[in-house]
């Protein structure tokens, strides 16, 4: 695809992996001078500058070689199921695609969707009450994030129909009626070794049978994509058969953002992390979590507490790493869980001794800080843990477009 000579602020901003406010402040300091566009005096880019300037600019620990940024040729549209609380879809969004349907059942993540975007259209309420045959034809990508459950096996290769009841029928049942080019269901790691590994192997065959070849799976780790949190995410990637044009899942980044890039003003966000609400340790947890240090966790309490606080646990085995642990500043946190003050799942903030509050938490799956939650704090953490990490959703969300401006222009 041919890209287009100058770039917007933003558009430089994601083509080298800086902030807006980097740039402006490369400007300010001539480190980087943009060129005014005339009427309106905004700072453009000539791509070409920033290809010259990259290697000489930026530091080498920090400079990425790649960026995976793309532009759409048109306007592609989406239906995203599942969509939660729009960590996916507000990542979509970002990279240039536009969410044309939304479907979830959970009242207050629905009502965080409107709230934000009143020009989506959300449909409210169980996937399997919803048909989408008007879609037919008219969108570029279903992407679903469906809970994964087993299916019952007669033994042969997998049908659609053998798969009904389960929500992953109900995401092939949409992608079968709206026929999309490309399709995308993300999930845990965990629907890798699901029922030793037949669940997936079912999905993949329900895709070949409704006219979808499935690329190579791959998880994805957030920590590579500009996301400060050591989350993973499966990536289930359909495309139509009729299509030979391949699909290139997004390149790794190489800068591995922390904890103070998240909370902190930096690279990630321009300002430190707003106040919020956000939830207790009780004091009993409360005067455990104070004995370990930053980057600690469980093994660095006392024997005699470790004993009681482990319980049962303690004679597991296993590291558990992730049970009383404090984050230290200087490493991603921890994948947060749907409930920060649950039992042996803590991630401590670096020098309070209290969970992330609910901005927090946010900044840590890189949602934008004007992107509101609604319902009780316990709702609020609830619609964050379920999200795939904004900035994630974005570099997929670059995946699709280029996939895509190569199928319209061979088309
Ligand atoms: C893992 S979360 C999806 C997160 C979302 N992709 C994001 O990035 O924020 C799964 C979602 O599926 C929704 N869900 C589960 N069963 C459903 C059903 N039968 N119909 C509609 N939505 C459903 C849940 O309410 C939840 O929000």
């Amino acid at each position: 695809m041919v890209m287009k000579e100058y770039l917007t602020l933003a558009e430089a901003a994601d083509y080298v992996g800086k902030s807006k406010e980097t740039l402006r402040r490369w400007d300010n300091d001539g480190k980087l001078p943009a060129v005014r566009e005339p009427l309106s005096n905004y700072r453009v880019y000539r791509k070409l500058d920033l290809d010259n300037l990259f290697g000489d600019l930026l530091d080498d620990k920090i400079v990425e070689s790649v960026s995976n940024y793309v532009r759409p040729d048109r306007d592609y549209k989406v239906i995203e199921l599942f969509a939660g609380a729009g960590g996916l879809a507000v990542g979509l969004e970002k990279a240039g695609l536009k969410c044309e349907v939304l479907n979830d059942f959970d009242k207050w993540a629905c009502q965080t969707l409107r709230e934000n975007r009143p020009n989506w259209k959300i449909l409210e309420g169980d996937i399997r009450s919803f048909s989408f045959e008007q879609y037919k034809g008219q969108i570029d990508i279903v992407t679903g994030g469906f809970p994964c459950q087993a299916f019952s096996y007669a033994g042969k290769k997998l049908g659609l129909a053998d798969a009904r009841g389960t929500l992953f029928y109900e995401f092939a049942r949409v992608v079968k009626e709206v026929n999309p080019p490309i399709c995308i269901g993300e999930n845990v790691r965990g629907l890798l070794s699901h029922e030793n590994g037949k669940t997936l192997e079912g999905m993949i065959s329900i895709l070949d049978e409704i006219g979808y070849k499935v690329v190579p799976i791959q998880v994805l780790k957030a920590i590579h994509y500009k996301v400060p949190q050591k989350r993973e995410r499966l990536i289930l990637v359909g495309i139509r058969k009729d299509i030979a044009v391949g699909y290139e899942y997004p390149k790794a980044y190489k800068r591995i953002y922390n904890l103070s890039d998240a909370l902190k003003k930096g690279d990630l966000f321009n300002c430190d992390v707003p106040q919020s609400e956000g939830a207790k340790y009780p004091k009993s947890k409360i005067e455990v979590l104070d004995m370990v240090p930053p980057k600690g966790y469980w093994r660095d309490l006392p024997l005699e507490i470790q004993k009681s606080f482990m319980g049962g646990s303690f004679h597991l085995g296993g590291g558990k790493t992730g049970i009383a642990r404090r984050i230290g500043w200087d490493e991603p946190c921890l994948t947060l869980t749907c409930s920060p003050a649950q039992k042996q799942t803590e991630r401590c903030h670096p020098e309070e001794t209290r969970p992330f509050t609910v901005r927090e938490y946010a900044r840590i799956q890189t949602f934008p800080d004007d992107w509101t939650f609604t319902g009780s704090v316990a709702q609020q953490y609830k619609q964050i843990g379920n999200a795939v990490p904004v900035n994630l959703g974005k570099e997929v969300g670059y995946s699709v477009i280029k996939f895509l401006n190569q199928y319209y222009q061979e088309r």
